[in-house]
């Protein structure tokens, strides 16, 4: 095995040992994909300001995200279909992030059940609420997730309708995988996954099948998305839910400074900044070019994360030195899972945490409360001078 340095080497083995549907149900955005590719380049266009003879000793990246501690701000984002990637992926991504200190955000669509990782796993998580049409069901899923003692409901709001992914379609995307014979060619030359898959029992949608009734093909996300997610969600339904929860919530999906403000009058704890890794509106810009407005309008009155393109610990340094409070990161840890299950989720975490604490001490700064935009170097134009 050669040495994995970078997140883009986990990337290279989860395209080899991931059957291809799976890799690509990761690796797209929607449409012309503009926003994915984006959300990553425009990381690229900040710089870094190198600060020389500062004493870079007892250094530290612990901080809190809605107060708890973190080891480093970078929490697991909430990702459909994660124990596809690897079996039982999202027990083995919850253990890796435990123990390294960070939040794991378990998803609505994952493959094991919030009641799973919850059984696996020693300290609370956080659950990702989707709002569906059958609000018995929400409130069921409310009510496991505060048995289970999730700490946080993130509620999802960019994704009422599914933006569509090119790949899925023609891929045929469904878990478990259909056999057809172009699925069947493909997973044989992915037999340690297969040989994975076939020890556990979780291979279809853990928080879903079997605590719905009207279901027609669980195993057709799109279909299934398409006939559940609720197309009525408003401010309204939001505050009601904040009420039913009664917890801390962080609102994710918010890419306009005016409903960050909404996100404030409902009382979120946090927002996430994020157009959901580019997989939904294609066109919006990319979440770290969105964030100095969103920060001017709220950032001093709720927390303001941010995800969407962070590959490296020089992109959570960016973003924490913009303003953010904290990032989190959907493909970066999937590469790893993937490539390594839970060995490689560590890897990326790993990854990150030298690459943020490097280049933290090569800033000039010891303390993630000293970063700020003296740190940077953003092109004048960086926020675009775009017309409404
Ligand atoms: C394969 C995949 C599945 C996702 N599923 C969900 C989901 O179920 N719920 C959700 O809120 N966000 C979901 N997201 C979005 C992530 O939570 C996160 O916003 C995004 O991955 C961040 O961008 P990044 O992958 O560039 O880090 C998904 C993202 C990916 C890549």
């Amino acid at each position: 095995m050669p040495a994995i340095t970078n997140i883009d080497d986990l990337k290279r083995i989860h395209r080899r040992r991931v059957p291809k549907m799976f890799y690509d149900y990761a690796e797209s955005g929607s449409w012309t994909e503009q926003t994915f590719r984006e959300n990553t380049s425009d990381f690229d266009q900040i710089r870094l300001r190198q600060r020389v003879a500062v004493d870079m000793s007892g250094r530290s990246t612990a901080t809190k995200m809605i107060g708890e501690d973190v080891s480093m701000p970078v929490a697991l984002a909430p990702v459909g279909l994660t124990g596809m990637q690897h079996a039982d992926g999202e027990i083995k991504a919850a253990r890796a992030a435990e123990a390294f200190g960070v939040p794991f955000t378990l998803s609505t669509m994952s493959i094991n059940s919030i009641e799973d990782v919850a059984s696996a796993t020693h300290k609370p998580f956080w659950f990702q609420l989707y709002t569906m049409r059958d609000e018995d069901y929400v409130n069921r899923l409310i009510e496991r997730a505060r048995a289970a003692n999730c700490s946080a409901l993130v509620i999802t709001l960019d994704l009422q309708i599914l933006g569509q992914r090119h790949k899925d379609i023609k891929n045929g995307l469904t878990a478990p995988p259909k056999l057809t014979p172009a699925t069947i060619a493909n997973l044989a030359t992915k037999w340690r996954w297969g040989i994975e898959m076939l020890q556990t029992k979780n291979r279809g949608f853990g928080n879903i099948v079997g605590h719905v009734d009207n279901i027609s093909d669980a195993s057709d996300l799109s279909a299934w998305t398409a006939e559940q997610f609720d197309p009525t969600l408003d401010w309204g339904k939001i505050a009601k839910i904040k009420e039913k929860w009664g917890g801390k919530v962080i609102l994710k999906g918010i890419l306009d400074a005016e409903d960050a403000k909404m996100a404030l009058q409902v009382g979120a704890d946090a927002i996430i900044v994020s157009n959901h890794g580019g997989r939904q509106l294609d066109g919006a810009l990319s979440s770290i070019r969105m964030l100095p407005s969103i920060l001017d309008a709220v950032g001093d009155q709720v927390e303001v994360h941010l995800d969407s393109g962070i590959r490296s610990g020089q992109d959570v340094l960016k973003a924490m030195a913009m303003g953010a409070k904290g990032t989190y990161i959907g493909r970066a840890f999937i590469y790893g899972l993937g490539a390594m299950g839970q060995a490689g989720v560590t890897r990326a975490l790993e990854v990150i945490h030298k690459e943020f604490d490097t280049t933290m001490a090569l800033c000039g700064e010891t303390q993630i409360g000293n970063l700020g935009r003296h740190n940077l170097l953003v092109p004048k134009d960086f926020e675009g001078d775009w017309q409404g």
